[in-house]
């Protein structure tokens, strides 16, 4: 019997778990994420949810991966037949993610290109949504049904990363993911700090890294102990959104990555460490970013929170803004840009693919070769849809609701389940066996107890918020389809997945 693959090194794990962290969500989503949620007071309610799940929860799927030594159905499914389903949910969710995540990544390797001669013009908005992206007629009224034909400029970078893609995961974890996670790693965290050594040195940077770091606590407390914000919650909930999905945990990723760690390797400190790298990493993001949007404003006259945007707009079109009004070097600075939001994107990328790999060459005994054919063959071509002229508010609508009900909820699940009818003392254990050092009984207080509570209030508010207030203004029909009848799909085919098909693995239970 074929054995099943393993990381070379401890280090090597190490870096491919960092490098499906830090992604596209350390890069544009962290900054304005902070700015939006009471600049540096933001801070507690993350460390919160870092501790409180973020670190639990990583340490919690290191353990069934290690343990399990099988993609996310076949780990949960050994831990309890009655949790396949939950890893097959994940999995399709992963493969939703992945059909618009890696549009993005194509977005800015033409960006890339379009740096060395400012491409983008004057008017960034117009370029990015009229030149580029090519919407037709009105985004809101037409909610992703006029499709608008083929936008050949993004489909070839998208085919570009596909290759990327194929290149890397045909040829397996030691020799694909594990070495060009070792070679772009480093290279991306000395891009990084290159990038922050040029903002924080422009005229302006301090007025935005004011903007970023002054504390507005009220914004994040209740009532009673002095809060000024109605909503505060909706900052901790902001928080616990980001931990998830900056640290690719509870859809499936780090199971999927742990099951080819050593068995007798630490998984304890391994998990602190990737935790803190993805953190380092995003905090050296928001201050390059908004020393940037500081020097813009300073250097336009402007507030800085009429030049900071959210969203796409922030990396697509604040940043070609800014990089236009660059003292030297503008075409320089904007392709480190995008290059790094390419490496990031791409590593990130490449693990949610794996997932989908492994679940199938687990449960039907695939080569990896065949499981890579047909994956990448399927995901290349349904992220197609993405490049038509209505890809970006499909994106939109998608992501909203894969984030908000798919990941949230799959997490509150995994707690629940694993949680309480699992013996997570004993896996505690196991982790505490082969690392450097001990986890308490504070993570089985956290899984067991805290982070189920705080996801079931967050799933309370999310429905609570969607149907009091439209998404984005979107109208029913268009937020039914790409939103609850994609995020429905995605569970109710996980049922047919699970038990409809035997196990074809040999390694059995
Ligand atoms: N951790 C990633 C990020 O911060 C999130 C992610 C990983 C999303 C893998 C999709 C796939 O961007
Ligand atoms: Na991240």
């Amino acid at each position: 019997m074929e054995q099943r693959e393993q990381w070379g090194t401890r280090a090597g794990f190490i870096l491919a778990a960092v490098g499906s962290a830090v992604g596209l969500g350390n890069i544009w989503r962290f900054p304005y994420v902070v700015y939006e949620n009471g600049g540096g007071a933001f801070l507690i309610p993350y460390f919160f949810a870092l501790l409180t799940a973020g670190i639990p929860i990583l340490l919690l799927e290191f353990g069934i991966g290690r343990t399990g030594r099988g993609s996310s159905p076949l780990s949960l499914s050994r831990l309890s037949r009655k949790f396949e389903w939950l890893g097959w949910w994940q999995v399709l969710i992963c493969f939703v993610i992945t059909t618009y995540y890696v549009s993005i990544i194509a977005w800015a390797v033409s960006y890339f290109f379009y740096s060395f001669n400012l491409n983008w013009g004057e008017d960034t908005k117009a370029f990015l949504f009229g030149t580029y992206l090519g919407v037709p007629g009105d985004a809101v009224t037409d909610s992703g049904w006029n499709l608008g034909g083929l936008r050949w400029h993004i489909l070839l970078p998208l085919i570009a990363v596909w290759a990327g893609t194929y290149y890397v995961l045909i040829r397996g974890i030691k020799k694909g993911i594990e070495k060009v996670s070792k070679i772009f790693i480093p290279i991306l965290f000395v891009m990084m700090i290159l990038i922050v050594i040029r903002a924080v040195t422009l005229p302006g940077a301090g007025v935005g890294l004011d903007h970023l770091l002054t504390p507005d606590f009220g914004k994040i407390m209740p009532g009673f102990l002095g809060g000024t914000n109605p909503e505060w919650y909706s900052v901790w909930i902001a928080a616990y959104g980001q931990i998830f999905f900056s640290l690719s945990i509870a859809f499936a990723i780090m199971i999927t990555y742990s099951s080819y760690i050593d068995k007798k390797q630490d998984v304890n400190n391994s998990g602190f460490i990737m935790a803190f790298s993805n953190c380092g990493f995003e905090f050296l993001a928001a201050i390059g970013v908004f020393a940037a949007i500081g020097f813009m404003a300073v250097s336009s006259g402007s507030e800085v929170k009429d030049v900071a945007a959210s969203g796409v707009g922030l990396a697509f079109v604040v940043f070609p803004k800014i990089i236009n009004a660059f003292p030297t070097l503008n075409g320089t600075f904007g392709a480190l840009f995008f290059l790094a939001l390419v490496i990031a994107g791409y590593t990130s990328l490449i693990s949610i693919v794996e997932v989908l790999i492994a679940s199938l060459m687990d449960k039907f005994r695939l080569s990896r070769k065949a499981a890579v054919n047909g994956v990448v063959g399927v995901c290349a071509f349904v992220s197609i849809v993405y490049t038509t002229g209505a890809g970006i508010v499909l994106l939109d609508i998608v992501d909203h609701f894969i984030n908000n009900f798919g990941i949230v909820i799959a997490g509150l699940f995994e707690v629940i389940l694993v949680g309480w009818f699992a013996n997570i003392t004993r896996i505690r254990d196991d982790n505490n066996l082969v690392s450097d050092f001990r986890v308490g009984t504070w993570w089985n207080i956290m899984i067991i107890g805290v982070t189920p509570l705080v996801l079931l209030f967050m799933t309370f508010k999310n429905f609570q918020l969607e149907f009091t207030k439209a998404y984005e203004g979107y109208p029913f029909h268009a937020l039914l389809t790409f939103g609850w009848i994609i995020v429905g799909a995605t569970l109710l085919i996980a049922f047919p997945l699970a038990y409809l098909f035997k196990w074809k693995t040999q390694e059995g239970f």
